[in-house]
């Protein structure tokens, strides 16, 4: 990548931060309850190093971390290691894999460097100049202690509780609540704004998995309960090998070791079990006075001021309210998305709102969801609603949403007779003049119908007055197509369905036909009638209030299918039924208003009788070539 591109990518991540702290160096991304985080603040006060911090919120309903801009600067990160693919409740690249959407992120500018493995970002800080937090002599020992943080359940602690006790402060309990669920809502956003952009959705995607398996294990007791005891016996260690007087953990030097250590002792401290080393506790009885007295020197240290953490010797659950917010909020330097400022008037509001989307990356998306700004804010305007008018608005949607279960779709019929489906269709059914005009699909189309050779009779069960339908499917040349596949459904003489009809389980009235040498096909049936769409959900509401009819008018359908020429989905309508000048749903189109005479004594293409009388019906399809 080039310098300036990169320098870009780091812009862009930064961007939606606002204000950061400190400047120079090193740029970190960091969250105030990630523990490596900590362990990497700790680091940089330890050598003094000029760094640009940028806080990012990931408790709130934020989420930096989910923010495309940062997830497209970790996938620079990536190195060839796999995504991380659930949750082991470790926040630990060498373990589990990348985590597109998570803190800390490390970056060296001038080495036009991400850097995501918490443990390399460590040796990174350790290279610079400043005092010697990796000896050389030290180095196994130091690595040794380092994994055994990483690789310890840290990550799951703050979410969920052994069940045996919850120790966590409630104001942090207070911030979990529900923190899965809008991770994954804002991940769900990110991706969308993604389309387009392979590798940023699989990302999201496999973050979203990853929070969707976090949530799952801070609900499970086993789970939790387990994480806890893991740590409990990894101090437990740890106060074995400080038994023998050492100041630090590594012998008498403070290095590298300490600093994870210490992060992660402040972290246990925060969610109030430094009962691991302070005992006289349901979860665990034992003092570690080793650990205690280690955990007394750690927090002595200056650094441990600056660098915003919590001081592991004391304990959170005497001071509840610091616990939460282990930054001090002096520090809390974010300003709002895209910075358009805070005094949003009656004339600059939709501004301020089109200004959030100004950075948005994918120019669709930007364009999207500018114009649904534009368009719903003028509305607003224009109608001025009443907020019972507005509540009642979520709520007409809300129930739209919720009658769409099963085979049902409410919101379609919505778009239906809003006249957005119809637009929609002939925004993408632009055809050359002389080929048939599209229509609605509608909702009584099914995959799932029975092939008939031409002539069949396809009404099954039902009885009625017979129709014949007999048609060919040409080119805009006017030359046949040869084995078209061509659907046919209709509904009854009372307008109704089979798969709404209760007293039929098989299909009737539908199927799939094909195309004879002459591009012909033919069928008998019973001749349809108009019918309501159906009433008795939302779109009934809306039909009523505008005293609009829900009748369309007697069709069949047709849909048809063939190599090298663009799929035709439309339908046939019987000239004379009344209820052609309003259809509820827009589908009518006078090229497909057709007369069905009565005749008797009618013969097929291949010479055979048709029943007698029969509503007969002839019609050419006339398909566009794909390449027009
Ligand atoms: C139909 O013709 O089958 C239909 C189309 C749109 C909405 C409801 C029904
Ligand atoms: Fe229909």
């Amino acid at each position: 990548m080039s310098e300036r591109k990169f320098q870009e990518r780091l812009d862009a991540a930064r961007a939606p931060l606002g204000a950061a702290q400190g400047h120079g160096g090193l740029v970190l991304f960091h969250a105030a309850p990630s523990l490596w985080s900590k362990a990497v603040r700790l680091a940089l006060a330890e050598k003094g190093a000029a760094a640009t911090a940028h806080e990012m919120q990931i408790l709130g309903r934020r989420f930096d971390a989910g923010h495309p801009a940062y997830v497209r600067l970790r996938l620079d990160g990536i190195d060839g290691r796999p995504m991380v693919d659930g949750f082991s409740g470790r926040a630990s690249v060498r373990h589990d894999g990348i985590d597109p959407a998570a803190v800390p992120a490390l970056v060296d500018p001038a080495a036009e460097r991400v850097i995501l493995d918490p443990l390399r970002m460590l040796d990174h800080i350790a290279a610079l100049p400043g005092p010697d937090l990796s000896p050389q002599r030290l180095r196994t020992e130091i690595a040794r202690e380092t994994a055994l943080v990483d690789a310890a359940p840290f990550e799951a602690l703050p979410y969920g509780a052994h069940p045996g006790g919850d120790t966590r402060p409630e104001p942090l309990r207070e911030a979990v609540r529900g923190v899965h669920d809008a991770r994954i809502r804002k991940m769900m956003e990110g991706r969308s704004l993604s389309i387009g952009h392979p590798r940023l959705i699989a990302a999201y995607d496999a973050a979203i998995r990853k929070e969707a398996a976090a949530k799952v294990f801070a609900q499970s007791a086993e789970l939790m309960r387990g994480a806890v005891e893991e740590v409990l016996t990894l101090i437990e260690g740890l106060d074995t090998r400080l038994a023998d007087g050492r100041q630090w953990i590594t012998g008498e030097a403070f290095t590298l070791a300490d600093v994870a250590w210490a992060a992660a002792l402040g972290h246990l401290a925060s969610l109030g079990l430094d009962i691991a080393w302070t005992g006289g506790h349901a979860l665990n009885g034992a003092p570690r006075n080793h650990v205690a007295a280690y955990a007394t020197r750690l927090a002595a240290r200056e650094t441990m001021r600056a660098a915003g953490l919590e001081r592991p010797g004391t304990s959170a659950r005497a001071k509840p309210a610091a616990a939460t917010l282990p930054m001090p909020a002096a520090r809390r330097l974010h300003e709002p998305l895209a910075g358009h400022g805070r005094d949003v008037r009656d004339d600059t509001l939709t501004a301020a709102v089109l200004a959030t989307f100004r950075d948005t990356p994918n120019p669709r998306a930007k364009k999207v969801l500018s114009a649904f700004t534009r368009h719903l804010h003028a509305f607003l305007e224009e109608v001025e609603p009443t907020e019972e008018e507005w509540e009642f608005a979520i709520e007409f949607l809300t129930r739209t949403g919720q009658l769409s279960v099963g085979g049902r779709q409410e919101f379609i019929l919505l778009s239906d007779v809003m006249g957005a489906t119809a637009r929609v269709d002939l925004i993408n059914h632009r055809f050359p003049s002389g080929a048939t005009e599209n229509s609605v699909l509608g909702p009584f189309f099914v995959e799932d119908r029975p092939v008939f050779d031409n002539g069949a009779d396809i009404s099954g069960p039902i009885k009625g007055e017979k129709m014949f339908f007999n048609a060919k499917v040409l080119d805009t040349d006017g030359k046949p197509i040869v084995g078209a596949r061509i659907d046919i459904w209709h509904a009854d003489g009372d307008g109704g369905y089979d798969i709404l009809n209760p007293e039929i389980d098989e299909a009737a009235m539908r199927g799939l036909f094909r195309s004879d040498p002459a591009g012909r096909f033919w069928f008998t049936s019973v001749l349809p009638a108009s019918y309501p769409i159906p009433e008795d959900g939302t779109v009934g509401d809306l039909l009523r209030i505008a005293a609009r009819s829900p009748v369309r008018p007697g069709h069949v359908h047709v849909r048809i299918e063939a190599p090298g020429f663009r799929r035709l989905t439309t339908m046939l309508f019987l000239e004379g039924d009344p209820y052609l000048d309003a259809d509820p749903v827009f589908g009518v189109k006078q090229s497909l208003v057709e007369s069905f005479e009565k005749k008797t004594g009618v013969r097929a293409p291949d010479g055979r009788a048709v029943p007698s009388p029969a509503w007969c019906v002839a019609y050419d399809f006339v398909l566009a070539r794909k390449d027009r």
